[in-house]
C-alpha cells in the first residue's frame, strides 16, 4: 500500500468530487474544484492510497490571512492521521507564502472536526449564531502562525 500527501491534481477531481457530494453539506462542484486548481489563492492537498484520493482539504491565501475551504476523509479510512496530514501541509503551505493567520468555521455539533482543529492549534475565536439549517450555529477558529 502506498501512502502520499500531495498538491492536488487535475487527475484527483472525480474522487474530491464524490468527497465533497458525500460529506460535505455544500459541497464543491467539479467546476469550482478544477477553477481553484488553477487559481493560484487556493491550494488543495491531498492523502492517496495507490493513487485513490481518500483524504483532502483545500485553502485560500490572500496575503497575510488564509481561510480553509474543507477537510475530509472518506468514512473506511478514518481515524489514521490523514485529516491531519492534510492541515500539516496547509500550514506549512500558508507560512511559506506569508500568512499569519488560519482561519476556518466549523459546526458547533461536529465533534471530531473540532478535535481536529484543536489538536492543530486552532482557538475558537467566536460564532455565528444559527448560521446553518436547524439552528446550529458556526464557531470560527484561527490558528496564529
Ligand atoms: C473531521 C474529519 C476530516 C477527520 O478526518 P480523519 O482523517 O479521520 O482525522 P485524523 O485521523 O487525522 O484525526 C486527527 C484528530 O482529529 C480528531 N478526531 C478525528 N476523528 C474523531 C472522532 N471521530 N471523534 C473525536 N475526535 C476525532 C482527534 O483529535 C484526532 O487525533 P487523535 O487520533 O490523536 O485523537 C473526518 O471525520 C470527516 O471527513 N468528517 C466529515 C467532513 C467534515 O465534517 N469535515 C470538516 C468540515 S469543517
Amino acid at each position: 500500500m502506498r501512502v502520499e500527501v500531495d498538491n492536488a491534481e487535475v487527475g484527483d477531481i472525480k474522487e474530491l468530487v464524490r468527497l465533497e457530494s458525500k460529506y460535505i453539506p455544500c459541497p464543491w462542484s467539479e467546476k469550482q474544484l478544477l477553477s481553484a486548481l488553477k487559481d493560484e489563492r487556493y491550494s488543495l492537498f491531498v492523502v492517496r492510497i495507490d493513487g485513490k484520493a481518500v483524504s483532502y482539504g483545500g485553502v485560500s491565501i490572500a496575503l497575510d490571512e488564509a481561510e480553509i475551504c474543507n477537510v475530509v476523509t472518506d468514512e473506511g479510512f478514518r481515524g489514521r492521521g490523514f485529516a491531519e496530514s492534510v492541515i500539516d501541509r496547509i500550514t506549512d503551505e500558508c507560512a511559506k507564502k506569508g500568512a499569519k493567520k488560519i482561519f476556518l468555521e466549523v459546526a458547533e455539533n461536529n465533534s471530531p472536526a473540532k478535535n481536529l482543529y484543536l489538536k492543530k492549534g486552532f482557538e475558537k475565536i467566536s460564532e455565528r449564531k444559527n448560521y446553518y439549517r436547524l439552528g446550529l450555529s458556526a464557531e470560527i477558529m484561527e490558528k496564529k502562525l
